[in-house]
Order: structure tokens, then C-alpha cells, then sequence
């Protein structure tokens, strides 16, 4: 049974229903009971419905609303959609007095109203995990203590750095995501009830009253806007794909570091997974995922701006698709969280082998805290690193007169300014650089 059908002599082609239903808004069923209950209260207040309707719909909406809870929902195949299969059960519950249930209300609107409260609800999930995984960083890097790994730039070693900054500069990601998040729930955060099909409604509708009853912050200003506008939909979709993207990159880190070329962290049993023909093996499947998941979750984004790009105003059916793409996307985003959480907080961290080459900036500098132009003394550390390699040695090894055969302004202590990789990140003195006082800071400031 459709929510339409007056005007039609036959009923749908059995493809084309097949074509034009789709199961993936029945997860929205509690929001459409909710944005329903909303919407009475509303008709009640403004007389549209009598006390007693009103009461006998919202009975019924709540022994819908238990019967979603508990799992006995049951939908038949002639639901169109989620608000037909609620609108179906209700006259099935209380009667003809369900018809009234759509006074001064569309799906158009209806299905956007269903979709605000589930983001809303997302929004502050989201936001919840992606705490929890900066709370995880920053605990590895508690028991990161003081091992000191290499940085990089072009995947050729920089300068030494605690491994515990390695982990925070994705905790500060994290943090910037969560804020993503509460800025998409805040556009999240708009009733659009009232607009109607299109154009609102010739009834003495209350948006404001049925927005308070729904705890929504504000109402609709164009009602054409209000049933057409998926902003917010591609919005919290982007914030899924940002913070994927963050997982994606975080989990090319934890692989590179779990390898034996690297061998800079290590992750527990339960968040690795073995080989089926390789009996050594213990692969780092859930960072690879991570890495692997945020194609899709990038590919969401590009299906939701292509929805609207060339939709004439105001509803038209392609939005339908939306919802397939923002639950995908953030579906994958909170498996990633729950994952990726695990393994970070399964993280013990090793020390690598780092290159004796990561002091040559401590060396400039040396020389430029005496006086020697940056570039000078980068080109005088360039010759060093030049004759020391054609001698097949290194900075571990160089010797006071390495240095004044190179300039007579090296002084003997640079030799264990070249020599010493962690003494090289306790000089490190500049505010969020990567020095133990800064890694402290940081672990103090993300507390808060
Ligand atoms: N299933 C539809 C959607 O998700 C609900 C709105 C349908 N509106 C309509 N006029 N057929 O967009």
C-alpha cells in the first residue's frame, strides 16, 4: 500500500519498484518516529488535531517507536520507504485517525528532518571516538618515554624527534576533526518541518513550535532551500572522509613502523593478523584497512556533490541516493575509530636505527649561533657530510680536525653536537618543536 495512489489506474511495474525503493533509509526509522511525535505535538498545539487524535497518534508512534527498539519492527514489501512503512503500521495500530499524521507535511520534508536528527546524533559520536583515539595517542605516547626516532622529509631521514611527537602531530589532526564535526552539527542543526512538499502550506503550521519540540537550534528560512539543500549532508560526509584520511595516513605511519626495515613499533596479537602461507608473518591488516576504507569514504564525498551539481530546485528523487553515501561513510569511519583506537593503545614503541646525518642542522646552527650566515654554514656542513662519506665515514665518528679542516669557526664541542642524534632533540627549544619539554606541553595541552 503506497502513500499515494488516487490518481493512478494500475499499480507499479515490478522493476521500476524494484528500481525506485531502497532499503537503506530503514535504519532512519526512530528519527521519522521521533520527527513524527515532533510534528503532532505541533498540529495538536496549533488545533489542527484534536486532543484525542492527537493522543491516539502518539500512542501509536510509541509502540512504534518500541517496537524499532526491541527489534520487532517488521516492514512489508509494499513500503515504499521508511515514512510509508511507519505511516502503514500506524493505521494498522490506531486506525483511520493515521491519516491525519501527514497534515501540512511531505516526505520531501520529512525525510530531510529524519536525516538532520540522525547526523546530529552521528555528529557527537563521531566526535566521542575520535576523542578516545586522541586520548590513545597520547597515551602510546606516554609509554613512547624517550625513544627517539628519525623524522622525515621525502622519506629520507630529517632530524631526530621523540616518536612521542611522531604520535601527537596526529592526536592535534584528531582534535581539528572533532571540531569539524561540532561545526557540521551545528549546520546539522536546522528544522525543516513545515516546508512541505515545496512551498510550505496553506495550514497555520507552527516550524518554530515543531523545531523546539524536535530540540533543534533553528528553522528553516526557505522552504524551497529546506527540502532540496544537501550541504549538510555532503559537509558530514567530508568530515568523515577528512578524519579517514587522517586514519589512512596515520596507518601508512603504523605500517612503515612495524616492519623490519623501520622496526619502530610493534602492536598487539589481537590487532594483527597472520599469514596463510607465510608462518612468520604478523601483518598490520587494520592500518592497512584504515589506509584502504578511506577510498571509499573519499569516493562518498564526490557521489554527494555529483547529487546536487545540476538538480533544478526543489526535491527531486536522485536525493535518495544520499543517504547510501553519508551512512557508508560514516559507518566506515566509526569501525576505523574502533580499530585503529585498539591498535594505538596495543602500540609499544622501539627504537630505530636512526642516521648519524640527522645533527647536520644542529651543526649549522651551531655555527649560526656564532655569527656564520645560515647559508654559509650550510654550505661548510655540506663539505663535511661530503668529505666524511668519500672517506666512508659518518658524523658519529668525526673528529675535531674533520671540523677545522672544514672552517676554523667549528669549535671542539661540535663534534658531539654531530655525534649525539638525542642531544640533538634536548637543544630543541623552539614552542611546539619536537623537544621533550614540547612533547609535555602538548600532553598537557590536549588534556585540557
Ligand atoms: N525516499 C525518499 C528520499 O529518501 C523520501 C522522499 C520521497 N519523496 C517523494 N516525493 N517521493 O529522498
Amino acid at each position: 500500500m503506497t502513500l499515494w495512489g488516487g490518481r493512478f489506474s494500475e499499480g507499479p511495474d515490478a522493476a521500476a519498484w524494484a528500481f525506485t525503493t531502497d532499503d537503506s533509509d530503514r535504519r532512519l526509522l526512530g528519527d521519522d518516529v521521533a520527527g513524527s511525535v515532533g510534528h503532532v505535538s505541533m498540529l495538536a498545539e496549533a488545533g489542527l488535531l484534536s486532543a484525542e487524535e492527537a493522543a491516539q497518534l502518539l500512542s501509536g508512534l510509541e509502540t512504534i517507536g518500541d517496537e524499532w527498539s526491541s527489534g520487532e519492527f517488521v516492514f512489508v514489501d509494499g513500503d515504499e520507504d521508511v515514512h510509508s512503512a511507519v505511516e502503514r503500521r500506524l493505521g494498522e495500530l490506531v486506525g483511520d485517525v493515521a491519516g491525519k499524521l501527514h497534515t501540512g507535511r511531505s516526505r520531501n520534508d520529512q525525510v530531510c528532518v529524519d536525516l538532520r536528527l540522525y547526523l546530529r546524533r552521528a555528529a557527537a559520536e563521531r566526535s566521542g571516538q575520535l576523542a578516545g583515539l586522541v586520548a590513545a595517542l597520547a597515551g602510546a605516547a606516554r609509554r613512547a618515554g624517550d625513544v627517539i626516532i628519525p623524522s622525515y622529509t621525502h622519506l629520507q631521514q630529517a632530524q631526530a624527534i621523540p616518536l612521542a611527537h611522531h604520535l601527537l602531530a596526529y592526536a592535534w589532526m584528531l582534535k581539528r576533526d572533532i571540531d569539524r564535526f561540532e561545526g557540521a552539527a551545528a549546520r546539522v542543526d536546522v528544522s525543516p518541518l513545515g516546508a512541505g512538499a515545496a512551498a510550505g502550506s496553506s495550514l497555520p503550521l507552527d516550524p518554530a513550535a515543531t523545531a523546539r519540540h524536535l530540540g533543534f537550534v533553528s528553522v528553516f528560512a526557505n522552504s524551497l532551500d529546506a527540502v532540496s539543500s544537501r550541504d549538510f549532508v555532503a559537509e558530514y560526509a567530508f568530515c568523515c572522509a577528512q578524519a579517514m584520511t587522517h586514519l589512512s595516513r596515520l596507518g601508512e605511519d603504523l605500517v612503515l613502523w612495524a616492519t623490519e626495515e623501520f622496526g619502530f613499533a610493534d602492536y598487539g596479537d589481537a590487532f594483527t593478523t597472520g599469514s596463510s602461507a607465510l608462518p612468520q608473518k604478523r601483518n598490520p591488516d587494520v592500518a592497512e584497512l584504515a589506509r584502504g576504507k578511506a577510498a571509499g569514504v573519499i569516493g562518498d564525498v564526490a557521489t554527494l556533490l555529483t547529487l546536487q551539481k545540476g538538480l533544478p530546485l526543489a526535491y527531486n528523487r536522485d536525493l535518495q541516493e544520499d543517504k547510501r553515501a553519508v551512512f557508508h561513510a560514516d559507518d566506515v569511519l566509526a569501525g576505523a575509530l574502533t580499530a585503529v583506537t585498539g591498535m594505538v593503545e596495543s602500540l609499544t614503541a622501539s627504537a630505530g636505527a636512526v642516521s648519524p646525518w640527522v645533527t647536520a642542522l644542529d651543526l649549522a646552527e651551531a655555527l649560526t649561533g656564532r655569527g656564520v650566515p645560515f647559508r654559509e654554514a650550510h654550505h661548510l656542513v655540506g663539505t663535511l657530510v661530503k668529505r666524511l662519506t668519500a672517506d666512508d665515514r659518518t658524523f658519529a665518528d668525526v673528529t675535531e680536525d674533520d671540523l677545522a679542516g672544514v672552517d676554523p669557526r667549528f669549535e671542539p664541542s661540535d663534534v658531539e653536537v654531530a655525534a649525539s642524534p638525542a642531544a640533538s632533540v634536548a637543544r630543541r627549544t623552539v614552542a611546539g618543536g619536537a623537544s621533550w619539554d614540547s612533547v609535555e606541553q602538548q600532553l598537557r595541552d590536549l588534556e585540557t
